[in-house]
This record gives structure tokens, C-alpha cells and sequence, in this order.
């Protein structure tokens, strides 16, 4: 049976994907930060009627990481067949709201977290001359949106880390994918958008994304758990999976001429009226 570690496995994507993998024969090693995390993800699991196995990881810790890489490697033959770095956080707001600390929490766990894992997981699966490593990336790592920048920032610099890293590895039989997923219905949307910056400059900005977010009707995170899936199934998986209608327009945006793509986002999130 073939392992797959999923980091951030509680809630949203990562509960959904593990949920997914599972019902499809994948021996699934789900990643919780506290036991009660690790006791919700297994009491959805018995829900579903799948089994998996849970382990305590923060990916910003990188004592948690090694600890929970050897206990992985104990469980799995020698270390994961793939893993899918799914953990991240999501601390929205324009440039001007955000502090430091929440930017630097979002780089650590965004980026630095997901390269910690790689890492830890690569040797064994190069020794098997096997492997997949799925990045759990964002539309947000195609085109940078007003009022999340740190975010963006997070995702684009995991692009570019991956796409670095696939050429370096390329012929080892590891493969790497990129999931671009736009809106999905997750806590991390729900909850960032509940939580944006208040008595700012940028009011009327986020009451816009907010109306945004709400007209479009996110996916749910199931959509993604399946694109996941095929990631791992597919004999040569794609570089890329774009995922529903924000994906298609991030990529139009990349082609567009920058200054139709500011007047656009400015427009749309009523940044001419902040
Ligand atoms: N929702 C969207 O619209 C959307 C769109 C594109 C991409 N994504 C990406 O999808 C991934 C999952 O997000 P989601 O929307 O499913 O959000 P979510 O429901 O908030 O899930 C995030 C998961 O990451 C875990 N996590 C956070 N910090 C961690 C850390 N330091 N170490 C280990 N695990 C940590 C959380 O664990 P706890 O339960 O302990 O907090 C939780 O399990 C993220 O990488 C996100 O950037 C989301």
C-alpha cells in the first residue's frame, strides 16, 4: 500500500484530501498540532468509515518536523510514499495592516514549513528511485491580489521554489505538482475574512472582497482532495493543477497587460474609494 503524509489533515483541504485518499486504498498519515486536532481528523475518519493514522506536527518547529519524519519513516517502508504539503495560514489585509510578526508567520508556515517536509522526505524517496511531493499553492501563487500580499508573497515564493526544485530533481522518479486552487469553502477563508483589519483605510476594500468571495460561492474542498488525487495516480503527473474559476483568471491575468490587470483589481475591490 502506497503512504501519503498530509500536513494540516484537521480541517478543510487537508481533512478532505486525507478523507479521499484513504477511501481509495492510500495508507494516509494525517498531520494534527494537538491531540484534539488528531482526535477530530480520526473522528472523521470513522465517520467516513476510512481508516488512517494520525501524527503531532508543526511545521514551523523544526524539532516537530524531524521527530515526526522519523516516527513516519517507522510507520511507512523506510519513509512516505508522498507527501502532500498541505498545512498553511492565511493572515489577509492590505500591506499597510499587516505586521511583521503575522508576515513572518505566514513565510514560516506557508514556505518555510512545506520546505522543512520536503526535505525531510526526499532522501528516502530518492533511495527508492520513487516518489511524489504535492505543494499545496494557491491562485495566489499566480498573481498577486490586493489586501493579502503577505500571502501571495508565501505562494508565489513557493512556485518558484518548486519549480527550482523539480528541474534540480528531475529523472530521480520523484515528482513534483503544484495545486492551484482559487476559493474553497475552508475555515481559512470563512475565518480570514471575518477577521480582516477594522477601523482602517481599506474598509470599503474588504466589505468588497467579502461581497467577492460570497457572489462567487467557493468550491468545496472535496474538488480539491480529488485534483490531489490524481496528482498521485497519474503515471507522470502535471507540473500544475488549476482549480476553478479564480485559477482560470489568475492564469489570464499573468498574460494580460499589467496595467488592465491593476485597473481591474483596483475596480473590483473598490480600491479607488479606500
Ligand atoms: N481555502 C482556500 O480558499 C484556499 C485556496 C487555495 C489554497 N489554499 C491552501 O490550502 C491549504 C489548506 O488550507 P485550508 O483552506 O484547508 O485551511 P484550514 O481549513 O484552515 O486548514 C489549514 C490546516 O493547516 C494546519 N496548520 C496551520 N498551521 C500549521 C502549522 N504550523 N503546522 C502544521 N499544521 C498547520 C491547520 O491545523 P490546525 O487545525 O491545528 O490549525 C489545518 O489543519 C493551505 O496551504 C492554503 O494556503 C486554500
Amino acid at each position: 500500500m502506497k503512504s501519503v503524509v498530509i500536513t494540516g489533515a484537521t480541517s478543510g483541504i487537508g481533512m478532505a484530501t486525507a478523507l479521499e485518499l484513504s477511501a481509495r486504498g492510500f495508507q494516509i498519515i494525517g498531520t494534527a498540532r494537538t491531540t484534539e486536532g488528531a482526535e477530530k481528523l480520526a473522528a472523521a475518519a470513522a465517520e467516513r468509515g476510512v481508516e488512517l493514522h494520525t501524527i503531532l506536527l508543526d511545521v514551523t518547529d523544526p524539532d516537530s518536523c524531524r521527530t515526526a519524519m522519523a516516527d513516519i519513516t517507522d510507520m511507512t517502508d523506510g519513509g512516505p510514499w508522498a507527501l502532500v504539503n498541505n498545512a498553511g495560514i492565511a493572515v489577509p489585509g492590505a500591506f499597510e495592516d499587516v505586521c511583521e510578526n503575522d508576515a513572518w508567520a505566514v513565510l514560516e508556515t506557508n514556505l518555510l514549513g512545506t520546505a522543512r517536509m520536503t526535505r525531510l522526505a526526499l532522501p528516502a524517496m530518492r533511495r527508492r528511485g520513487e516518489g511524489r511531493i504535492v505543494q499545496m499553492s494557491s491562485v495566489a501563487g499566480l498573481v498577486a491580489m490586493p489586501l493579502n500580499g503577505w500571502y501571495c508573497a508565501g505562494k508565489h515564493a513557493l512556485e518558484a521554489l518548486t519549480d527550482a526544485l523539480r528541474r534540480e530533481i528531475a529523472g530521480s522518479g520523484v515528482h513534483v505538482s503544484l495545486i492551484e486552487p482559487g476559493f474553497i469553502d475552508t475555515p481559512m477563508l470563512t475565518d480570514g475574512l471575518r477577521h480582516l483589519p477594522a477601523h482602517t483605510r481599506y474598509e470599503t476594500a474588504y466589505a468588497a472582497m467579502r461581497r467577492l468571495v460570497a457572489r462567487r460561492g467557493p468550491l468545496g474542498p472535496e474538488v480539491v482532495a480529488r485534483t490531489v488525487a490524481k496528482a498521485l495516480t497519474a503515471p507522470v503527473p502535471r507540473r500544475r493543477y488549476g482549480i476553478g474559476h479564480e485559477a482560470a483568471l489568475g492564469r489570464l491575468a499573468r498574460l494580460a497587460p499589467p496595467a488592465a490587470v491593476d485597473l481591474t483589481m483596483r475596480t473590483v475591490l473598490r480600491l479607488n474609494r479606500s
